[in-house]
């Protein structure tokens, strides 16, 4: 049975946004409705609009009745009570002080003992006045406890912050020490919802509690790894936000890069969070940031045109008209270590794309000698010559181990067959909204899927090369280069074309 934790007040600034409503409130309700959510943990709603806490439970009703899995109305009700609400500007120092009484209210009335979690749900712009804010009130107080009177007991006061953390490297470090000023580094908790998902936790163990796959997981055995995130949506309302990050920022310096991290990284001392991160770090600092007059061949940046239905990217509300913003990215990154010299890992994400697909494609070599000379594999593409291991993230969760096998029949032919293991049917339970389980271990204090700021700093410093000046090149004629339900643009299958590689875009 997973440890339940000790109650806590969690406090989310940021209550009336999207993320609030659409991921946070109802993977709380999910939580609390599995047992998860310890007796008396409340949690604060904070954000500038006037509202009441009937007001705001009634905001999220509709969102958690949409998105969570198995809601029913007692269930809601019961969960609902836990809502409370609070008007307030981010920048005010009174709102603070308003905070910090509500706190101390819900500290006497839940015995929540001091323990508090604040979840940063807001423009990363305000981070640094939110944190500054929060200290100038004296809400930390680690292990001193400052709002009730068992001295026995330990507080804690952590704080979970979303990405994107900063824009760019130097403005990443600055934000990290900011947060370092008022939070110890084992109190920060960067979240990272694709490390919540369960086949991205399931890396570890398909690849370190089994024999089957390590010996053969270095550059002697794979070919290349791909990692897709593909999307079919476009940017929708959050067009402001999008312009001024790109696919770049918005998914490959986090998502991706976290799960190439777990997928390439060595095999760590013990399965303790530091021993994880100390890992992800070293690997993350491994990538080869490639130099200038390579960019071409290690990157593809598109924007999505129009179709009858939507407007090309360019063309929205909120996007700047000569926007050389990306909505598509594909980057080619290579390892300077031991496991993975010589082994390119292909990374690509984009919006209005021909499928909802998240996975890893592990592409094993050829076997050595071709003992089958002339017999050819029915079927066979570029991609099925070696085996493969399909790691399959959204929309299904399951692993696929492609391998050849003979043809029934009197003839000596050969096609590729496929042992498919879908998770759902398998285990009988249906994925849940990954940032549930990461909320209960940012309040168990289990750091093993949050990003230590060395991860951060690394994954910025390995992306910088496609953001920076030196992009132009990749930037050029980028207007329109995919159609919407395509797979990106051109120069993202020449990229792999050069490569004598293709991406896999089947559904096999
Ligand atoms: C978010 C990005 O972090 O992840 C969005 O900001 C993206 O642009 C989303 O749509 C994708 O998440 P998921 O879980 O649907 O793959």
């Amino acid at each position: 049975m997973p440890t339940i934790p000790d109650a806590c007040v969690l406090v989310i600034f940021g209550a009336s946004g999207d993320l609030t409503s659409r991921k946070l409130i109802p993977a709380l309700y999910e939580m609390d409705r599995a047992g998860r959510l310890p007796e008396g943990t409340t949690i604060i709603g904070f954000s500038r609009t006037p509202m009441s806490d009937d007001a705001w439970r009634d905001v999220l009703e509709p969102w958690a009745r949409k998105h969570a899995k198995d809601f029913d109305d007692a269930s809601w009700r019961t969960f609902a009570q836990r809502l409370r609400y609070l008007a307030g500007s981010a920048t005010e120092p009174a709102a603070y002080d308003d905070l910090k009484s509500t706190i101390a209210a819900i500290d006497a009335e839940k015995n929540t003992d001091g323990r508090v979690l604040f979840y940063l749900s807001v423009s990363p712009s305000l981070y640094e006045p939110i944190v500054t804010q929060i200290d100038r009130a004296q809400l930390v107080a680690e292990g001193r406890r400052w709002c009730s009177i068992d001295p026995t007991v330990r507080s804690w006061q952590r704080i979970v912050v979303e990405k994107p953390l900063g824009h760019d490297l130097v403005s990443a470090q600055a934000l990290n020490r900011a947060l370092g000023q008022v939070f110890d580094e084992d109190a920060i908790y960067r979240i990272d919802h694709y490390l919540g998902k369960e086949l991205v936790r399931n890396v570890l163990v398909l690849r370190f509690a089994n024999t089957l796959f390590e010996p053969l997981w270095n550059h002697q055995y794979i070919d290349h790894v791909q990692i897709t995130a593909a999307e079919t949506v476009g940017v929708g309302s959050r067009a402001d936000f999008y312009d001024r990050a790109g696919a770049v920022r918005d998914m490959i310096q986090s998502h991706l890069l976290q799960v190439l991290a777990l997928v390439a990284m060595e095999p760590p001392t013990t399965h303790l969070p530091h021993h994880i991160r100390q890992e992800k770090i070293k690997l993350i600092d491994a990538i080869v940031p490639p130099c200038v007059d390579e960019l071409e061949h290690c990157a593809s940046l598109g924007q999505y045109g129009a179709d009858g239905q939507e407007p090309a990217y360019h063309e929205q509300d909120g996007v700047a008209p000569n926007s050389s913003t990306e909505t598509f990215a594909a980057v080619k990154l290579h390892f300077e270590n031991w496991r993975w010299a010589g082994t390119p890992f292909y990374l690509r994400t984009g919006k209005r794309m021909a499928a909802k697909r998240t996975e890893v494609v592990i592409q094993f070599k050829p076997p050595a000698v071709d003992l089958f000379p002339g017999i050819e594999g029915l079927g066979d593409s570029a991609m099925s010559a070696g085996n493969q291991i399909i790691i399959e993230i959204a929309p299904h969760e399951g692993v696929r181990l492609r391998f050849k096998g003979k043809v029934p029949g009197a003839d000596l032919n050969m096609d590729t067959v496929t042992m498919n293991v879908d998770y759902e049917k398998w285990f009988n339970a249906q994925p849940v909204e990954a940032y549930g389980p990461l909320i209960i271990d940012a309040m168990r204090g289990n750091q093993t899927l949050f990003k230590h700021r060395y991860e951060v700093e690394g994954a910025w410093r390995a992306v910088m090369p496609f953001l920076g000046p030196e992009s132009e090149c990749l930037r050029r004629e980028m207007r329109g280069n995919y159609a919407p339900g395509s797979w990106g643009p051109a120069s993202a299958d020449a990229m792999l074309a050069r490569d004598g590689r293709a991406w896999h875009n089947s559904e096999d």
